[in-house]
């Protein structure tokens, strides 16, 4: 898709582009199904900004450049006492900076500080407060009058009833729901007869304005705004000389979730290329939040620069959102495909027609389950909403059944299995072959003995078909009992199978984690496996592990604990043939905590290099790292005492940064995190390497 659009030439033009984005801007602030994406939404509006500065002359007096949301809200019959407006966007550093001299020119100096926060990608509320009890829901409507939606008041997630201090006061933000509450969201939605909502924020936006629909859908709030009620005492809380930031903070302490509350918080500094170095981590983060954000706001602190900036018709001066390019795009669903990975799970994986985010070209996404087609009711040719997350593929999050035109296909569902055409187990949401890991056994043992995993080198992929076709190995435990007569035949040389041999005597004495992992239950891949191992210490605790326990390590929902819990119970006879064998199956230094004699109560993790610490490797590692593996190099930070990270946040406490560090190195520098190369890294830990 190009990134600007062909110019409006003509007058014909100009009005039925205005009908154009009179129709989008309705679609996305009445909670409806948009067909077009922000990215071509805000290509139209410069072309028509573009025109209307030619021709002044013929520029609507309705048209959606000048109004709140484009004119486009539902008006409402409550009116607001202080208007709530829009933001002007911009959309470079360059933009940002002459935004921030304009505004010193008006002030006749530079501002007293800039606030930033995040964009968030929501429905804005007013809040009333009245003694410190919600009584009031208000929804920006107009700007000048919204719609109440007092019947939401007590669903919404950091939007107290009740708050701590019994203050009259008018909260104003952001009604959100959460990215990880969309499928959620959806589930509860079709199951009661209602097509699917296309995003998350649509869902926010339909989900608060409906009333009596038999359900709710768990919102949340963040607030940016804090005003004394427009007609009460405000109980001394708001004072006229308070910074936006002091306001967030009042505003916090009341009980409210706030800007603040997000991971990526917020800045206050009177430099803008603090706020700049803010907008570049806040990018780099924003596909990992929680929540969805279409930009940074940058506002002027202090209420003074505030009052002489004043404010326009439509936004103020005082402040303006930096937009960041949006994560999700609608592109045409043009193929979906069936695959059995090692696990024996089935699953589809979309193919859409090449579009950009961020800059990187999508071709294919993510599906999830059949379940998920079945409830999206999904079907090729649809114009469909893909979103791009972290590191993860991307997602088709739903289709817009608005742009359907009834040439669209129904998706074919696999009857057998597509890889060795057996039977399906459809029980469960995600199919799974019934014969499990047994279908694509080549795949799942050439897993296992990798070097991350059981590191059996000298069995490759070639030998693993070998054994899998003399049907030497029906399981992974079946490899420890391997006889030199077959691994000659397999190998076609004795001296090959005596060095294999001696290689799977040593593997007997992998970790419990790289043992489990070997094992091939969903959803445990290597750093799963670790902390599932570092929780349970052995595999007969990990056995015994009731859903609720599993739960408690980092990552595993309700979902995987099933996984886990049934699969595990599946291989219970290759656990018990793995322990025939004298495979290691307990965490041996963990097993220990009696090990600690500092009397710190604090653990034998007191002592170590890493306590405490969460560590990012990234590049490739040279000197004494040069021969470990990204998993030797998460099992060494982990054996000196540190959680391995695989992304950097605020939250990383050290980046190990080898040769070509990219990205991962940038970030965290913009985040102040300590970088250090891969030999000071390795002094650090040198009792472990
Ligand atoms: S300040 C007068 N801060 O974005 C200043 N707005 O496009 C008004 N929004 O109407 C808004 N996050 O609905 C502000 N941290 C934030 C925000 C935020 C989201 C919304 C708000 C506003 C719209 C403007």
């Amino acid at each position: 898709m190009p990134n600007t659009l062909a110019p409006i030439t003509d007058e014909d033009a100009y009005l039925r582009a205005l009908n154009q984005a009179r129709s989008a801007a309705a679609a996305y602030h009445g909670g409806g199904d948009s067909q077009m994406d922000d990215a071509a939404y805000d290509r139209l509006i410069d072309a028509i900004t573009a025109y209307e500065q030619k021709h002044p002359d013929q520029r609507a007096a309705d048209s959606p450049t000048t109004l709140v949301a484009a004119g486009a809200l539902p008006e409402g019959s409550v009116v607001h006492a202080t208007p709530m407006l829009s933001l002007d966007n911009v959309f470079d550093a360059e933009e940002l900076a002459r935004w921030a001299q304009s505004l010193g020119k008006r002030l006749g100096g530079v501002p007293r500080g800039f606030h930033a926060g995040p964009k968030i990608d929501g429905l804005a509320v007013a809040a009333h407060y009245r003694e410190g009890r919600l009584v009031q829901l208000v929804t920006r409507g107009t700007g000048t009058t919204g719609e109440d939606v007092s019947h939401a008041i007590g669903t919404i997630d950091g939007l107290p009833v009740e708050l701590d201090t019994p203050v009259s006061v008018e909260v104003r933000g952001e009604v959100v729901l959460l990215q990880s509450r969309f499928e959620e969201a959806n589930r509860i939605r079709v199951a009661h007869g209602e097509d699917p909502f296309s995003n998350p924020r649509n869902a926010a936006s339909g989900s608060l304005r409906a009333t009596g629909r038999g359900y709710t859908i768990p919102l949340s709030f963040y607030g940016y705004g804090l005003l004394s009620a427009a007609n009460g005492e405000t109980g001394r809380l708001i004072r006229e000389e308070m910074t936006h930031t002091e306001l967030m903070k009042a505003l916090g302490s009341l009980g409210v979730q706030t800007v603040d509350d997000t991971p990526v918080g917020t800045l206050t500094s009177p430099l803008i290329k603090d706020i700049q170095a803010y907008v570049g981590r806040v990018a780099t983060q924003r596909a990992d939040l929680p929540v969805g954000i279409d930009g940074i706001v940058i506002k002027a602190d202090h209420p003074q620069d505030q009052a002489v900036a004043g404010s326009g018709s439509r936004a103020p001066r005082w402040a303006i959102a930096y937009k960041l390019p949006s994560l999700e795009v609608i592109s045409t669903l043009a193929a979906v495909t069936w695959t059995t990975g090692r696990t024996g799970n089935i699953a589809p994986r979309g193919e859409v027609l090449p579009v950009e985010i961020e800059g990187v070209t999508v071709q294919f996404a993510t599906l999830h389950n059949p379940g998920m087609i079945a409830r999206l009711g999904l079907r090729i040719g649809d114009r469909v909403v893909v979103r791009r997350a972290g590191d993860v593929i991307p997602q088709i999050l739903a289709p817009v059944t608005s742009a359907r035109t009834g040439q669209e296909k129904p998706i074919e569902l696999p009857t057998v299995c597509p890889g060795c055409g057996g039977e399906i187990d459809m029980s469960q949401e995600r199919w799974r072959c019934l014969k499990g890991r047994a279908c694509n056994l080549p795949a799942s043992i050439t897993y296992a003995v990798q070097r991350d995993v059981l590191d059996i080198q000298g069995i490759g992929p070639k030998i693993v078909a070998q054994l899998v076709a003399q049907e030497a190995v029906q399981d992974v435990a079946d490899l420890f009992t391997l006889t030199l007569g077959q691994l000659t035949e397999a190998t076609g040389s004795e001296k090959t199978a005596t060095k294999i041999l001696d290689r799977l005597a040593a593997a007997k004495q992998q970790s419990l984690a790289r043992v489990l992992c070997a094992l091939g239950v969903r959803g445990t891949g290597r750093s799963m496996s670790r902390r599932i191992a570092d929780f349970f210490f052995s595999m007969s605790a990990i056995q015994a592990a009731s859903a609720a326990e599993l739960r408690q390590v980092e990552g595993i929902g309700a979902e995987k604990s099933a996984w886990v819990i049934a699969e595990l119970a599946e291989l219970e006879p290759v656990i018990a043939k793995l322990a025939a064998a004298g495979v290691n199956l307990v965490e041996p230094q963990k097993s220990a905590p009696a090990a600690d004699t500092s009397g710190s109560g604090q653990g034998a993790g007191a002592a170590l290099p890493l306590a405490e610490m969460t560590v990012v490797a990234t590049g490739t590692m040279t000197g004494r790292l040069e021969r470990l593996s990204r998993n030797d190099i998460h099992e060494l930070i982990e054996k000196a005492g540190g959680r391995s990270g695989s992304s950097v946040s605020k939250n990383t406490s050290l980046v190990v940064a080898g040769d070509k560090a990219g990205s991962k190195r940038t970030k965290a520098e913009q985040l102040g995190v300590r970088v250090i190369g891969p030999d000071e890294f390795a002094q650090m830990v040198s009792a472990y390497l």
